[in-house]
């Protein structure tokens, strides 16, 4: 019965006006704040032996990913079925895009078989808001080019709030390749909103353009940038998107911007570890400093995701017609 009283809708939820979610950039910070909030129910909620409720039972949700996907497309679909909601996976190799149809032609088709939910990752900027225009469902951004990854943000943060009491006033070190990062573009904005002090570490040729206009600062080396920080955020080199801009090696870049276990002995004993995978072992991060259960929260990460995507799901519901 403690299962049940868990899953009832809260009477005091907030209400939530967005009807789409396509990027951290048109949220307020109490947005944010009752993503969260919902976020660390469902946490609770999916560490039960039985995780799932029929909150949005009756609606559909089409998941259509144009990129890559491990973590983000399983727990969209984990989640939706955790609610209720019948989840469908699109598959872009084998759809009618092949013959020759337009993306916006193929959002304003699967709307019409009345999903309540669109889920979708587009490798180009802009063009997951740009469906809006088509359909009449909500849309979530799971990623678009390197513009934004919205529910990475938000997993990360309330990921963050199982280890720190608040967002507000704490370091974190964005470490990587910012420059092709929709996972560090998001969090920028999330935390920023949040009040946190952010620092990007790493060399000049991956910092993004916009780098002035962040609120940010930046730091080269990886000793000094993650020196004070309470978070260590660590980032893949998007090596899809850098074009011929080849930066080092892999063994030159672990040596000079990886975190192995002797650099993170330079930050606070305390600071976490973060990744939003996929890792590159041995690039970006040491594989023992991965694994490290005292310091590493990139498996609680994964599964603060599914319950972030639940809250988000929920949230969204409120705005359906
Ligand atoms: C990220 C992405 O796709 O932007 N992965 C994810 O969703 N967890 C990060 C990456 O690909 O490096």
């Amino acid at each position: 019965m403690a299962q049940e009283k868990n899953i009832k809708p809260d009477a005091t939820m907030g209400s939530f006006t967005h009807k789409h979610l396509l990027g951290i950039a048109q949220l307020s910070s109490s947005d944010i704040e009752l993503i969260l909030d919902r976020s660390a129910h469902y946490f609770e909620q999916n560490r039960q032996a039985r995780k799932g409720n029929d909150l949005l039972k009756g609606l559909t949700q089409f998941n259509l990913f144009f990129e890559n996907s491990t973590r983000t497309l399983m727990s969209f679909e984990v989640a939706g079925k955790r609610m209720g909601v019948d989840v469908v996976d699109f598959n872009a190799a084998t759809s009618s895009l092949k013959k020759g149809e337009t993306l916006a032609d193929t959002a304003q088709t699967l709307n019409a078989m009345g999903p309540a939910f669109m889920v979708i990752r587009h490798g180009q900027e802009g063009a997951v808001e740009a469906m809006c225009a088509h359909v009449t469902c909500a849309i979530i951004n799971a990623g678009d080019g390197s513009n934004e990854h919205p529910t990475q943000a938000l997993l990360d943060a309330a990921t963050i709030l199982r280890h720190k009491p608040s967002l507000k006033g704490l370091n974190i070190s964005i470490c990587g390749d910012i420059a092709h990062s929709r996972v560090a573009r998001s969090n920028i904005y999330l935390l920023n909103k949040m009040g946190a002090n952010i620092t990007l570490v790493g060399p000049k040729t991956l910092m993004p353009d916009d780098l002035a206009k962040l609120n940010v600062r930046h730091i080269e080396s990886l000793d000094k940038g993650i020196a004070e920080a309470d978070v260590i955020m660590m980032l893949r080199i998007q090596k899809e998107r850098l074009g011929d801009n080849v930066v080092l090696s892999d063994v030159e870049y672990f040596e000079k911007f990886g975190l192995s276990r002797g650099r993170l002995a330079l930050a606070k004993p305390d600071a976490i570890v973060m990744h939003p995978g996929p890792m590159n072992r041995d690039v970006e991060i040491s594989g023992d400093v991965a694994d490290d259960k005292t310091r590493s929260v990139i498996l609680e990460q994964v599964e603060m995701g599914v319950a972030v995507r639940m809250a988000v799901l929920e949230l969204l519901s409120q705005n359906i017609s």
